[in-house]
């Protein structure tokens, strides 16, 4: 047996190919490892978000280019994801310890690439979009999908704001098949899964075709899945503000198993800055959304992302954000300093902020963000919720599962209650996690 370490940046669609990943090299003798030292072949699943991010996977290459002269070269090393697909050619040129290089359209292909390799010949570099044929060349998975399982129903972005690579890494927007979707929600469950989280970088903007030449949306999709029986609790993330449908909205209100959590990432708070990033709304229009959403489903939590420091966003902009903040009144949310990406439009605008404003404007909204976050989880003392088991916890008496709205809660309780759903009394608020005890 061979032994296959993955390790994954980036966000949760970078988390479900990995899994693929593994699927797919299980049926060429590969075994899942925990650590790059026991390894013979090392995957690193990549992101190209942020620099820092990119920054990353240059470290760790440097590492793995250690341990692979420590064994005379004998280590198979890959490079995944959307840096890989950002930047092809020039990871080999100056990470020389890495074999190949394959894009997030392209994994499916790692097989043959890995045989090409072994005979000495062929490309390294994979990184087209061949038309999404990467799900129906995937093979049918077998592993335990844990209890709450991704399921990637769309990829790509054909959205384009001004700050953002994923339309140039991920490539143009694209739907899965329902049919296919719903085969695998039915997979998933049949390998112990108990919640499924559909995934994409657009996904509500879900437009699936079925055999019959007939349009899916998400709220249509989530129906389906709902009707699977030991498919407890859904979720979906991320959504755009702009592709928040009437029927999806009205699913939050009718669809019991679909969660009272949304990810809905805004940016910004200011107009004009939103324009400038080519997000298509005004806050005001975000505001009416979220308010409409919570009228379909009054206890529903929200989450979003920021970034502090776009091109020429000024005190006033930022003090729009604090306000769009204050009037929502988040869960629990990411914020980050803007990060100039190559090739974006952002990148090349004049006026960029010092890093310096951008620390403490992050610095700012983060203490904020986390009052909010904090006020959500003392709320939830004292109350019962319904939490989905998924794995042990700390100590041998202990597991861990979810609320409703996504908060980790430790319990006593036995093991065997993993994959379950049972109403917890939630008693106190640890580091970053609730306890209670079975009610
Ligand atoms: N499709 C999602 C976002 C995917 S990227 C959406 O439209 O909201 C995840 C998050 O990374 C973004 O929401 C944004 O907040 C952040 N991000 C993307 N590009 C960035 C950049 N250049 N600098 C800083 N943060 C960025
Ligand atoms: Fe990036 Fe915007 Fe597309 Fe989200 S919608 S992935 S932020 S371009
Ligand atoms: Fe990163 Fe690519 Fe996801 S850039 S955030 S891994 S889509």
């Amino acid at each position: 047996m061979k032994k296959l370490f993955i390790k994954t940046y980036g966000c949760q669609m970078n988390a479900y190919d990995s899994a693929r990943m593994a699927d797919l090299l299980a049926p060429l003798g590969y075994a899942g490892t925990e650590t790059p030292e026991d390894a013979d072949m090392v995957i690193l699943n990549t992101c190209h978000i942020r620099e820092r991010a990119v920054e990353k996977v240059y470290s760790e290459l440097g590492r793995i280019r250690k341990l692979k002269d420590g064994r005379d070269g004998r280590l198979l090393v890959a490079v995944a994801g959307c840096t890989a697909q950002a930047e092809g050619e020039e990871i080999i040129a100056r990470a020389p310890a890495v074999d190949l290089v394959v894009g997030p359209q392209s994994y499916h292909r790692l097989p043959e690439m890995i045989a090409r390799l072994a005979r000495g010949a062929g490309e390294r570099v994979e990184a087209d979009f061949p038309a999404l044929e990467k799900f129906d060349a995937l093979p049918q998975a077998v592993s335990d999908a844990g209890v709450s399982a991704f399921l990637t129903v769309q990829e790509g972005c054909d959205k384009f704001c001004t700050f953002c690579v994923v339309p140039y890494t991920r490539g143009p927007e694209h739907s899965r098949a329902p049919e296919q979707i719903i085969a695998e929600a039915r997979s998933l469950s049949a390998r112990g899964a108990r919640e499924i989280v559909l995934l994409g970088q657009n996904v509500n903007a879900y437009r699936g075709t079925d055999a019959n030449g007939k349009s899916w949306s998400l709220a249509q999709l989530i129906a389906a899945i709902a009707g699977i029986e030991d498919v407890l609790r859904i979720r979906y993330t991320t959504s755009h503000p702009r592709d928040m449908g009437d029927d999806l909205i009205k699913a939050h209100g009718d669809i019991e198993k679909l969660m009272p959590f949304l990810h809905l990432p805004v940016q910004s708070g200011s107009d004009s800055v939103l324009a400038a990033m080519n997000r298509q709304h005004t806050a005001d229009q975000y505001r009416e959304l979220i308010a409409r959403i919570r009228e379909s489903r009054p206890d529903i939590a929200f989450s979003s992302d920021f970034i502090v420091g776009y091109p020429g966003e000024s005190d006033a902009d930022f003090e729009a954000t604090l306000q769009l903040v204050r009037d929502v009144d988040y869960a629990q949310c990411f914020s980050f300093k803007y990060s100039a990406r190559p090739g974006t439009p952002a990148a090349a605008a004049k006026k960029q902020i010092a890093e310096s404003v951008k620390s403490a404007r992050l610095d700012v909204l983060q203490k904020l963000l986390l009052s909010q976050q904090d006020a959500a989880n003392e709320a939830a003392i004292g109350k019962t919720l319904d939490v989905l088991f998924e794995k042990p916890g700390r100590g041998a008496t202990q597991i861990v599962g979810r609320t409703p709205h996504l908060n980790p809660v430790h319990v006593v309780a036995p093991q065997s209650m993993i994959g379950t759903i049972h109403p917890v009394r939630i008693e106190a608020l640890t580091a970053n996690s609730l306890k209670g005890s079975l009610a």
